[in-house]
């Protein structure tokens, strides 16, 4: 079976689909075949050496990223009883998703309903989660609250921006003119250009600050949030820095990582049946082209969620 793998850190050529042997079962495991796996930036930053991800595979290459999958079980360990080959299935990974083929327990990904595309369920799982965990874990938001979301086109914001409306919150989100269209049809209530400080300074002060760039334009959003209001710096590299300077404000501030959780995704799997929720899917590339797809992402500009193909 084919892996996209990379073998040291650097650019996105680094990715390179190698053949690997298929892993016999254990009792409680099953095999699945591939269909989508998301690509996110995590997984580019990795590759690229930076950050956590990178410090916890460092001795462990060659390495295949992938958080999030769908695909259809092909074979049953020998205590599994709750799938039957074919069954589709979706959820997160601690890594390997660029892989034609993946040996999981049984328990760790969850079914996905069958009016639901694969394509839909391959992009949910790690930014869904991360918009739920960001929104409701870290950021308290409530009813009637004001959220102000940054990247809000992006694969998290795209989620966000549609799972605050459906909590009651007072939407704002910032994103390039191209994408304003998108993200009132998504159901954002106000929508400004992050690139236009007039618009930016005349903005009405926000209970919480979903800041999904961090860096430069977390630090230059915080102005934005009233007194003693709230602010989830979600990138991580950034994320000290952006908490600090909130801190100094009397903002209270907090970054976060996300964590894997089956029934929060099953909730989210549920608000998708009931079309509150929509995953945007912008590009798809086959596995073979997983270099175009890290430099895809790694424009920083891409709408909603990019997939790979397996
Ligand atoms: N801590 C965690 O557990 C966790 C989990 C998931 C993601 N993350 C991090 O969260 C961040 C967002 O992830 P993602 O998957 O949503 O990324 P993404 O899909 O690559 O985000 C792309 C979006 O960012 C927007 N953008 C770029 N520069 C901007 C700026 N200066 N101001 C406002 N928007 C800007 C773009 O908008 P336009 O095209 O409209 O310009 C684009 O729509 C990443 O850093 C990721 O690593 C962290």
């Amino acid at each position: 079976m084919q892996q996209l793998v990379i073998k040291a850190f650097g650019d996105a050529s680094q990715l390179k689909l190698v053949e690997r042997e298929s892993i016999s079962l254990a009792t409680n495991e099953i095999r699945v075949r591939m269909h989508f796996a998301g690509v996110n930036p995590v997984d580019a930053k990795t590759r690229a050496g930076l950050g956590w991800g990178a410090e916890a595979i460092k001795d462990k290459l060659p390495w295949a990223p992938g958080l999030e999958v769908m695909g259809t079980v092909l074979e049953l360990g020998a205590e599994v009883n709750i799938y039957q080959p074919g069954d589709r299935v979706f959820g997160l990974l601690a890594g390997g998703g660029y892989s034609e083929q993946l040996v999981l327990p049984a328990n760790a990904l969850l079914r996905v309903p069958s009016s639901v595309s694969d394509e839909t369920a391959a992009g949910l799982s790690l930014a869904g989660i991360t918009a739920w965990q960001a929104l409701t874990e870290h950021g308290l938001l409530k009813a009637g609250e004001r959220v102000l979301i940054s990247a809000a086109a992006g694969g998290v914001g795209h989620l966000a921006v549609q799972l605050a409306k459906d909590l009651g919150a007072n939407v704002i989100a910032l994103a390039s003119a191209h994408n304003h269209e998108f993200l009132r049809s998504l159901g954002a209530d106000e929508v400004l250009d992050y690139k236009d400080a007039a618009q930016l300074s005349a903005l009405a002060p926000v209970d919480l600050l979903l800041d999904l760039v961090g860096g430069e334009s977390g630090l230059g959003l915080l102005s934005r949030v009233k007194g003693g209001g709230r602010v989830v710096t979600v990138p991580t590299n950034t994320a000290e820095k952006v908490i600090a300077a909130a801190t100094s404000l009397d903002l209270n501030a907090t970054g976060m990582l996300k964590h894997n959780d089956n029934q929060q995704l099953a909730m989210l799997m549920q608000r998708v049946v009931e079309q509150k929720l929509r995953v945007e899917i912008s590009h798809v590339y086959p596995l073979a082209e997983g270099e175009l797809a890290h430099r895809q992402i790694e424009t920083g500009h891409s709408r909603g969620k990019i997939l790979l193909q397996g």
